[in-house]
């Protein structure tokens, strides 16, 4: 088996970054380099000033700090990295097709290709090239063809090793992972892999498959997490028109060991970067062998979704007297959930686009999330002009402006600092009667209604 002396990474985001740092944490005589062709995200790593790491993971800061230079660098210079190491992660993003053949359903793949070509141009000696991307199945099969077809005869070995750890949770996941995945053909290049990871996780916990499998397992687990999430908000619906506690019958099914009792909160719906994006991807997948069944089924996932959030911001405005226009309504949370500063696909982006349609303004309060990112995930959606965006929604920096004067308040993400909020002196502040819309189901309805809230939860 080959000894890996570099490891280079490219792409420096959510998954690069953290993946990376644990991986030369654990293995202190690798040389690991994470490149990216964006140049302030680059910067940013390399900022002495912890504060201004592109990403906010907890425990992610301390790691950097103690092995940045030392065995983990950042860097653009992305051909130099290729050309001095043995194993080339790629990790680029792959996000849904914005246009052409696919639009809105198919993963877009042009970044793993440049990726690959340009791995193959710089090449000069044999590469492991490590597919860490979540993509579609068989794309290590596009990406093995424009490696043997447009490299300098240097060999090639390709291993699928999707990664599963979640925002907000990633250090902890990647240091106690349930099980790492790698596919491939050439069991050297596997083993290579198996021992980096070996350095901290035990062998039986490192899965081998074939490279399909390994693509196609990685799609899957996103689609059975996201489809938990859609089945318990199909039970909240149902239990706002029973009398039933959906908080209740999580705990009662989820006492069952055959379904568990993970991932059973119901909420204003599901965000993040992956898990729309997958299921869309297998979707498209299924549609294009003709496996229309199987196709509908898991668009079901996304369309329970979308319901979700929609009836969500309907409630709402019907409870509001059936009106937003003009009023104030604060938002606690605008991160797709807690712990992180990532916002791709919140909720929160999708329920303030409606109210914003129907003339409500909009303060926002979130922890880590800037007031820039906020107007241009809302400018993104090309529903309005950046003007009244800016006119319509105030990101504030202090939760107790958010909320002053407000007619209503909406949790969108489930910030533990939220429930230590003194909520006597909030309701003082707002406008009677004060609403609360709570979208993660983290208060205490009774508590609540005792200071006088009208309050109303997900599926209670
Ligand atoms: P990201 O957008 O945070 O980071 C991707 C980085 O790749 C960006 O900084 C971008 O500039 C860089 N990049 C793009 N093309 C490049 C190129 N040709 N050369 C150099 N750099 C390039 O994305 P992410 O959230 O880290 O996700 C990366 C992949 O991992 C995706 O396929 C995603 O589906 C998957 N994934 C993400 C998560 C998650 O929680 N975010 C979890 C598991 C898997
Ligand atoms: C997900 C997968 O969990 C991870 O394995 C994969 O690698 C990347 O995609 P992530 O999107 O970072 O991770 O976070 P996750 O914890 O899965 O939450 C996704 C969304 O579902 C969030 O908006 C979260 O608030 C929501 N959610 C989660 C619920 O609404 N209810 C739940 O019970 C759990």
């Amino acid at each position: 088996m080959k000894s890996i002396k570099n490891i280079c990474c490219i792409g420096a985001g959510y998954v690069g970054g953290p993946t990376m740092a644990i991986i030369a944490k654990k293995n202190p005589h690798i040389k690991v380099t994470i490149v990216d062709i964006n140049a302030e995200r680059i910067a940013a790593w390399n900022d002495k000033d912890l504060s201004k790491l592109p990403i906010y993971e907890p425990g992610l800061a301390e790691i950097v700090s103690e092995i940045r230079d030392k065995n983990l660098f950042f860097s653009t210079d992305i051909n130099k990295a290729i050309s001095e190491s043995e194993m080339i992660f790629i990790s680029v993003n792959t996000p849904t097709k914005t246009y052409g053949k696919g639009k809105g359903m198919a993963a877009d793949l042009k970044y793993i290709e440049l990726c690959a070509r340009n791995i193959a141009e710089v090449a000069k000696s044999n590469k492991i090239v490590v597919e860490k991307s979540t993509l579609p199945v068989r794309t290590a099969e596009a990406i093995k063809s424009i490696l043997h077809n447009t490299g300098n005869g240097v060999q090639f070995d390709i291993l699928s090793n999707p990664e599963f750890l979640a925002e907000g949770t990633a250090i902890e996941d990647l240091l106690n992972p349930d099980r790492v995945l790698i596919g491939g053909e050439s069991e050297d290049a596997i083993a290579c892999l198996a021992n980096i990871y070996g350095s901290w996780v035990s062998q039986d916990r490192i899965l081998r498959t074939n490279l399909w499998s390994s693509e196609l397992s990685k799609l899957t687990a996103n689609a059975f997490l996201a489809q938990r999430i859609s089945s318990i908000n199909a039970i909240s619906e149902l239990c706002e028109h029973t009398g039933a506690n959906v908080k209740e019958v999580s705990k009662a099914i989820g006492f069952d060991s055959r379904i568990g009792s993970k991932f059973l909160n119901a909420s204003v719906g599901f965000g993040g970067s992956c898990f729309q994006k997958d299921i869309l991807n297998l979707v498209y997948i299924a549609r294009s062998y003709n496996l229309h069944q199987v196709a509908d089924y898991w668009e079901q996932v996304i369309i329970m979704n979308d319901h979700q959030k929609r009836r969500f911001s309907d409630r709402l405005i019907k409870t509001l007297y059936n009106t937003v226009s003009g009023k104030k309504i604060a938002f606690l949370g605008w991160a797709f959930k807690k712990d992180t500063n990532d916002t791709r696909e919140s909720a929160a982006i999708y329920v303030a686009d409606h109210l914003l349609s129907e003339q409500a303004y909009i303060s926002v309060y979130d922890p880590k999330v800037s007031d820039v990112k906020i107007q241009s995930d809302l400018n993104y959606l090309n529903t309005r002009s950046e003007a009244e965006n800016l006119e319509y929604v105030n990101p504030v920096t202090s939760p107790y402006e958010a909320l002053k004067e407000a007619h209503a308040v909406t949790i969108m993400t489930e910030w533990d600092e939220f429930k230590t909020y003194n909520w006597e002196e909030i309701y003082a502040n707002m406008k009677k009667p004060a609403f609360i819309f709570d979208g993660r189901n983290i208060l205490d309805k009774s508590e609540m209604e005792k200071i006088g809230f009208e309050y109303y939860a997900i599926g209670q």
